[in-house]
């Protein structure tokens, strides 16, 4: 089988193209045919040795996937020879075959494509529990959702909907904000690409300030960091509750005396840690979100697709920022380019 892989730790062009032995599925595993992998940022930090998790090498990057069951552990029930399923794998998924446990793989509904299916988990199960279980996001209430065309963002942005609340999303092009209005977002507005001196914060702050309302967010959505962060915090609302989802844009420092003038709460968004611990919890909450996409309410805006040899260009153009909405790679032709 084919696999990219990551064999020394550096940008995307180091991953290589290779020919493996085909693996098989250990104990309490299936083996997956990859129709498709979703691309996310933590691909970029992984194969930089810049994330919390640091697997063996070499690996292949790709840590959503969608696929069709090859073949099954002897033991492993509740699974069928050529189902279709998707499965958060970590890493691995920039291959034509995975080996994943069995407990890790959802059901795949036969009206969803490959492409939606591998930007599900993730992008929706990170959106999902920081807004319900970390945010308690309630009906009515304001969410301001930064870097909200991204991946996670516009997860957040259909999830915030779903739940009936007033989304703001904040973007850094009009084409983002576009994406992010498409999706449902009640109003969005663009922010200058920081970093900020003391001044473009300020006037960053009075954006959001504005766009909320006088009385702020009452949940802040962040998976962009870096400036972003102290000028969202200073437009939220009296016991809001701040959402620490990503650093693209770098890991910010908070005065804390925002923290106290606001009565609000910093909640740290731990969705990796959480279902390596909670396998069943997950599965759960990604059956939820089939639900919510039978019914209409959530669809992955696929905006951008290369066949496996061109990984590496996938993950290079979300580091770049370039991504509205997912960027998948597919592992069948068809996919030669982006779309
Ligand atoms: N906490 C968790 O459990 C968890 C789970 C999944 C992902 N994450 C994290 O969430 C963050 C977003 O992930 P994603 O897959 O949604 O990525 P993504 O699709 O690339 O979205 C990130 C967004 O951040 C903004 N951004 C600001 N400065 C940037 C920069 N210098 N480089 C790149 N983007 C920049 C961009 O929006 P604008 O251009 O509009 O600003 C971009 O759309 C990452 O930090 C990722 O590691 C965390």
């Amino acid at each position: 089988m084919q696999t990219l892989l990551s064999r020394a730790p550096g940008p995307p062009e180091t991953l290589t193209l290779e020919t493996l032995p085909d693996p098989v599925a250990g104990l309490g595993e299936a083996l997956v045919r990859v129709k498709a992998c979703g691309v996310n940022f933590p691909d970029v930090l992984i194969i930089e040795d810049k994330y919390q998790l640091l697997p063996e090498r070499p690996f292949a990057p790709g840590c959503e996937i969608a696929g069709v069951v090859e073949a099954l552990a002897p033991g492993v029930s509740g699974l069928e020879l050529g189902q279709r399923v998707i499965a958060y794998t970590a890493f691995g998924g920039m291959s034509e075959l995975l080996a994943v446990a069995a407990e890790r793989l959802v059901p795949m509904p036969e009206a969803m494509p490959f492409d939606e299916g591998a930007a599900l988990t993730m992008t929706y199960g990170t959106a999902h529990y920081a807004l319900h279980e970390r945010g308690r996001l309630h009906r009515g209430e304001t969410l301001l959702v930064l870097g909200a065309a991204g991946g996670v963002g516009l997860a957040a942005v259909e999830l915030g909907k779903a739940a009936g609340a007033r989304v703001i999303a904040a973007v850094s092009s009009p084409d983002k904000a576009a994406a992010a209005r498409d999706a449902g977002a009640d109003q969005a507005l663009v922010y200058p690409r920081g970093p900020f001196d003391r001044e473009a914060a300020k006037a960053l702050s009075a954006q959001f300030k504005a766009a909320c309302g006088p009385a702020g967010a009452d949940v802040v959505f962040d998976p962009v960091g870096g400036d972003y962060a102290e000028a969202a915090i200073r437009a939220i609302a009296w016991n809001g509750r701040f959402l620490v989802v990503g650093f693209p844009a770098g890991i910010p420092r908070l005065p804390l005396n925002l923290v106290l003038l606001k009565s609000c709460n910093v909640v740290g968004v731990a969705w990796g840690a959480v279902i390596r611990d909670d396998p069943e919890g997950e599965s759960l909450r990604v059956r939820e979100l089939i639900e919510l996409y039978d019914r209409g309410l959530i669809r992955p805006r696929v905006s951008m697709r290369f066949p496996l040899a061109r990984g590496g260009d996938a993950i290079a153009r979300l580091a770049a920022r370039e991504a509205i909405g997912k960027i998948v790679v597919m592992t069948d032709p068809p996919a030669n380019g982006q779309s």
